[in-house]
């Protein structure tokens, strides 16, 4: 059994958490490869609902989980996290964490919100959890990492170094109260002795799991359309969500990934801002947002919604190698008569493309042409397997693999895990 990555294919939220779930069951390892408590999975199961921001959802499952050199760790939000879990009856002691993983430190988080706060009406609208900052000071090569936790020594140095520069910056340029040495040094020895245990050289043991032939499940946080390099930039999150950060961010050959399963959800949305060309006007934005239950788990924001856009959707399979798709929410669109799906964009200067456009300015004035497909106008609560959906709802899937070369193995129509039908076993989905 090989590697399989988990990537969103729109701008985050699509669903992610609660497929990775149900494929861990079948899995030994789940890894998180990037991001940080920037990312939200909401996980609804045997009735109890979980939040995540750091934990793989394999947790639940008791599988081996994995953070990968790749991702940034706000340590007292992780430490937060295990707590709870442990509070609620699971064990987490099958959490590994990698030394090489940068850490979110205080300045981070403060001087994320100092510089949204400044950038006023042109804010990226970030999650304010110092993603940005702390990868910023990895490839500046002044970040912290987990395993300087366990050297006083150099934390502290590294603490003093770090403060002599963010203080200035947070006082002189942002006009923010600065921080204090010996809090966030006590603050940051504090967290060493409950995170210990959890440390491990990451890389090794997924690659060692590869080898003895066990299932493992690369899960990305965020979108491929919040990709730093291929995304709608400067609209973006500091990290790689695509497929091929998989191998960077856990430290394994490329070779290693086997399928790509692209998650994407019957609609679109889009927290913070940015150009969003399917975006609905009027008042069913609304109605897609109550009946999707469409608010940030992170921040609890409104997501912005629109129609589902086959062109971003394209620009995904293509970026990421998907080999299969999981189409999550499709209940949510119960109730409308029509549902515009948008297959082309038309570009300024009056052509067509079906495919996503290599410049900025291109996307941001582009216009959705919109195939107009008919609802099926009745819930989905009871559907059991894929034949038993309504006609309209298959239709709306079948369009969507014809329109994208790329079969959708996974439906989602509901929020718990009992409410995804799949087009094939789940063995089968991780076999394929
Ligand atoms: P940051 O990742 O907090 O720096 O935010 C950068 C952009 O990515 C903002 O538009 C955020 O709303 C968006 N973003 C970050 N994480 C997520 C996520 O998990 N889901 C959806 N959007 C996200």
């Amino acid at each position: 059994m090989p590697a399989t990555v988990i990537v969103g294919a729109q701008w985050g939220d699509e669903g992610k958490g609660k497929i990775v779930d149900l494929l861990a069951q079948h899995s030994d390892l789940v890894c998180r490869y990037q991001g940080g408590p920037n990312a939200g999975h909401t996980i609804i199961a045997n009735g109890e609902t979980y939040k995540f921001k750091h934990m793989p959802s394999g947790i639940l499952w008791g599988k081996e989980c994995v953070l990968g050199a790749g991702c940034v760790i706000d340590p007292g939000v992780f430490i937060e996290e295990l707590d709870d879990l442990e509070g609620r009856g699971i064990s987490t002691a099958p959490v590994r964490v990698s030394g090489n993983a940068h850490l979110i430190m205080p300045w981070h988080v403060a001087l994320d919100r100092a510089s949204e706060r400044r950038l006023g009406k042109l804010q990226i609208g970030t999650t304010r959890r110092g993603i940005g900052p702390a990868y910023a000071d990895k490839s500046a090569r002044l970040g912290i990492r987990v395993q300087d936790l366990f050297d006083p020594k150099i934390l502290r140095q590294k603490i003093e170094v770090a403060l002599a520069e963010k203080n200035v910056w947070l006082e002189r340029v942002y006009g923010a109260t600065p921080l204090d040495l010996e809090e966030v040094v006590e603050r940051s020895e504090s967290y060493a002795q409950r995170l210990r245990p959890y440390i491990a050289d990451t890389s090794l043991l997924v690659d060692r799991a590869l080898r003895e032939v066990k299932a493992v499940l690369l899960e990305g946080a965020q979108g491929t359309l919040l990709d730093l390099d291929h995304g709608t930039y400067p609209f973006v999150t500091s990290s790689n969500p695509i497929a091929a950060a998989a191998a960077t961010g856990i430290g394994i050959g490329p070779n290693r990934i086997d399928r790509v399963i692209g998650v994407a959800k019957a609609y679109v949305t889009r927290v913070g801002e940015g150009p969003f060309p399917t975006e609905i006007e009027g008042p069913d934005q609304e109605r897609v947002r109550e009946l999707g239950g469409e608010y940030g788990t992170v921040t609890g924001r409104e997501r912005r919604c629109g129609w589902l856009d086959l062109v971003g959707l394209r620009y995904a399979v293509r970026l990421n190698g998907i080999t299969a798709l999981a189409l999550t929410k499709l209940d949510v669109l119960s109730t409308f008569a029509e549902l515009p799906v948008c297959i082309r964009y038309r570009l300024r200067d009056g052509t067509e493309t079906d495919e996503f456009p290599a410049h900025q300015s291109d996307f941001h004035h582009c216009e959705p042409i919109y195939e107009v497909l008919p609802g099926w106008e009745e819930p989905l609560d009871g559907v059991e397997d894929v034949a038993a959906l309504p006609e309209a709802a298959r239709g709306y899937v079948e369009f969507i693999e014809r329109e994208l070369g790329v079969k959708v193995c996974l439906i989602g129509t509901g929020a718990g895990r009992e409410h995804v039908l799949s087009q094939e076993s789940l063995e089968t989905v991780l076999a394929r």
